[in-house]
């Protein structure tokens, strides 16, 4: 059972979706990071109103965390049952191509801006006790694509990362879990891919909660696992298209 959550990246529309699905099954316990305080008070007004949840917030942004002038170390309560990252964003691709500052906002908010976050969570001393790290990578870890290097790349990288940890809590209680999505329709992929593909928040969720003691790589649905297997195949002259 999950009574305690601390979430990374809580006013994103998956985040949103899971934390009133564990409200809904008990969890009465939440810690809500995010960078837009007026949409993060909103979710904490719901879910003290509807569920009586105790909530406390916090503000980042991640360009500022992955930042080498003055790298933010957080301290992190380590009592939660689940830590959830959520956390993300596409960026603009265009301007990635030629612009570096937007690049690295793309790397920022995928991978580098996560790190400390990730370090204060999985300390030695949390792997030894039961709990589970959740973290949302995506598909477009799998093959480089012309549309989308750069996020792809910082979602691989943040993958390869976790798979690290992952096998590090090999046999310890703390659980990680590699989440990686294909289309959800939430804001950030508004009309940018076929509504027909895009999983909904809400069902993305309970898919999650039906297993919540879960460890490894899933793909979100699971039908993406032999859909991206086939991408990965693709010949190249093909592969350039997508
Ligand atoms: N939607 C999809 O089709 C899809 C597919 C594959 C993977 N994913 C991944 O799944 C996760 C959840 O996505 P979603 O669709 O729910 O996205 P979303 O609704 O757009 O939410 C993205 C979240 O990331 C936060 N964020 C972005 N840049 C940030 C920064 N620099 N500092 C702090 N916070 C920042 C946003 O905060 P603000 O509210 O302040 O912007 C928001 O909370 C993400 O990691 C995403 O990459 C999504």
């Amino acid at each position: 059972m999950i009574r305690s959550a601390f979430v990374l990246g809580s006013t994103s529309a998956v985040a949103a979706a899971l934390c009133r699905a564990l409200a809904e099954q008990g969890c009465r316990r939440f810690h809500l990071v995010a960078r837009d305080a007026n949409a993060n008070e909103r979710l904490a007004a719901e879910l003290r109103v509807r569920y009586g949840a105790e909530i406390s917030l916090e503000a980042c942004d991640l360009f500022a965390t992955a930042s080498l002038d003055k790298p933010l170390r957080p301290s992190i309560d380590q009592s939660f049952d689940l830590y959830l990252i959520t956390a993300g964003s596409l960026g603009d691709a265009e301007v990635a191509r030629f612009d570096p500052a937007e690049a690295l906002a793309i790397t920022a908010a995928n991978y580098n801006g996560l790190l400390p976050w990730l370090t204060a969570i999985v300390t030695s001393e949390r792997i030894a006790r039961p709990g589970r790290l959740w973290v949302f990578t995506s598909v477009a870890a799998d093959r480089g694509r012309p549309s989308n290097y750069h996020y792809g790349a910082a979602k691989a990288a943040l993958t390869t990362y976790c798979e690290g940890l992952l096998l590090r809590c090999q046999g310890q209680p703390f659980c990680v879990r590699i989440l990686k999505a294909g289309f959800m329709a939430t804001p950030m992929t508004l009309g940018k891919a076929p509504p027909l593909l895009c999983a909904s928040p809400e069902s993305v969720a309970l898919d999650l909660l039906q297993r919540p003691d879960r460890r490894g790589i899933e793909y979100i649905p699971w039908w993406w696992a032999p859909l991206m297997w086939m991408v990965r195949l693709l010949p190249r002259h093909l592969a350039s298209k997508l």
